[in-house]
């Protein structure tokens, strides 16, 4: 399926067989924001922060505000509000997610929550409902920290959980700095920083998100309620060693850090299996990077995540003490550096239980309630402001991949929910 061609929603759904009256515009929305960012070889996103699909992206979400007469703002921060009635006013009910993505990223991350936004106001706007709070949509630059290696950089800003100072020093791989990435896409870099009056005038968030993992597949609903995010962070294990000749150096005479590397892999998988928790290397950078030298530096990061802040401690201590014995077992130097860390996070159970009671009010299904090990926008700002989560179902669980999907009708039944859920808490 190619970007120019009719997008499928997801598995066992096309965009053909939309319903104009459930869902309809979601479709439209949909079919505009599938291409881009798309890679004709890989199928899968590459959205990263100010680049030229990123601003393509805002580009579209602009034109979405604007053809709905919502007031379109961009923060201080680079974040985008759609807003309907007085931003001033105060209580506001903000849903919305984030648009950019990971290397290779899927269609759904992010963008579901968006689209899925805009399709709930055209809802609720058909249903004739009467607000009495002011609404927004928001999208949050730079969820996925593909770019800078720092996750949620709008919304920490934002939320004052990333220093004007640390912002400056993120750097992607070209050494271009945030700051002046953000001026080359022609956003004044100057005004980042905390924003606690915006925040001040938002009385709950709702973030929609394509479910990470299995637990609504199994369990056959189409759609969840958060109930936390795991403790989550990214480490940088620098090893550095000698660069020598692949050919002519003996073993003996090796001081080679991928072998460190290696042997701190598989220590990770270890640790996470026996704390029941999850270690990733995902991201790794050579120096020199020749097939035929032996590496000076292997620099990898280490994503690791836990139910407990107890067992992410044991598993990042287990791997960084295994780490220290391979390098000094290989002649290796180590560096460990903590680029990011997010605390356990329990979202407003009064929100919460909210979500539950609509959701719950025409049926006597009980909306199940689940955690995730995957972070979010709304896990940042639930430090600030009372912050909720819906989920919809992913029939594979795969995620920060192409094959990510959710069916059409999936889609549907998550626009009605957030629907419902802003009906409730933002309408007469
Ligand atoms: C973001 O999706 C993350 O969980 O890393
Ligand atoms: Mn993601
Ligand atoms: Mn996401």
């Amino acid at each position: 399926m190619t970007g120019s061609g009719n997008p499928p929603v997801g598995a066992g759904g096309s965009a053909q067989d939309a319903r104009p009256s459930k869902g309809g515009s979601f479709h439209e929305m949909w079919r505009e924001l599938y291409p881009i960012g798309r890679h004709p070889d890989s199928h899968g996103y590459r959205r990263y922060a100010w680049t030229g699909a990123d601003l393509e992206c805002r580009a579209w979400f602009k034109a979405q505000a604007e053809a709905r007469g919502l007031v379109h703002e961009v923060d201080r921060n680079g974040n985008q509000w759609a807003w309907l009635g007085d931003p001033a006013a105060g209580d506001a009910v903000v849903t919305g997610s984030h648009l950019d993505s990971v290397p290779d990223g899927g269609a759904f991350d992010g963008p579901l929550g968006v689209v899925s936004s805009f399709a709930a106001l055209d809802e609720l706007r058909a249903r004739g409902v009467e607000f009495t709070k002011p609404l927004a949509i928001v999208n949050f630059g730079d969820e996925e920290g593909a770019r800078f290696g720092l996750a949620c950089v709008g919304s920490r800003l934002t939320a004052g959980q990333l220093t004007v100072e640390g912002a400056h020093k993120l750097t992607d791989g070209d050494g271009i700095s945030l700051p002046r990435a953000m001026e080359a896409a022609g956003y004044d870099p100057e005004a980042i920083g905390p924003d606690p009056e915006r925040l001040s005038r938002i009385g709950a968030f709702v973030e929609l998100h394509v479910e990470q993992g299995r637990a609504l597949d199994l369990s056959g609903d189409s759609v969840g309620i958060a109930s936390a995010i795991w403790p989550h962070g990214r480490w940088r294990f620098d090893f550095r060693g000698e660069a020598n000749h692949a050919g002519t150096t003996r073993l003996v005479d090796r001081r080679d850090p991928m072998l460190s590397y290696a042997e701190t892999v598989l220590a990770a998988r270890r640790e996470a299996e026996l704390a029941g928790a999850v270690a990733t290397f995902g991201k790794i950078s050579v120096e020199p990077n020749g097939v035929n030298a032996i590496p000076s530096l292997v620099r990898g990061w280490l994503d690791s995540r836990a139910e407990d802040q107890a067992s992410l401690d044991r598993v990042v201590t287990g791997i960084e003490r295994a780490a220290r014995e391979y390098a000094a077992a290989h002649g290796i130097d180590l560096d460990v550096v903590r680029e990011s860390f997010t605390p356990v996070v329990e979202f407003d159970h009064a929100l919460r239980d909210e979500l539950a009671r609509i959701l719950g009010k025409d049926t006597d299904l009980k909306v199940p309630v689940l955690g995730t090990g995957a972070g979010h926008d709304a896990g940042i700002l639930s430090g600030s402001i009372p912050t909720a989560m819906l989920f919809v179902r992913n029939p594979t669980g795969v995620s920060h991949s192409p094959a990510e999907s959710a069916t059409e009708d999936d889609c549907v039944a998550g626009v009605l929910a957030l629907a419902d859920v802003l009906e409730g808490l933002a309408c007469a």
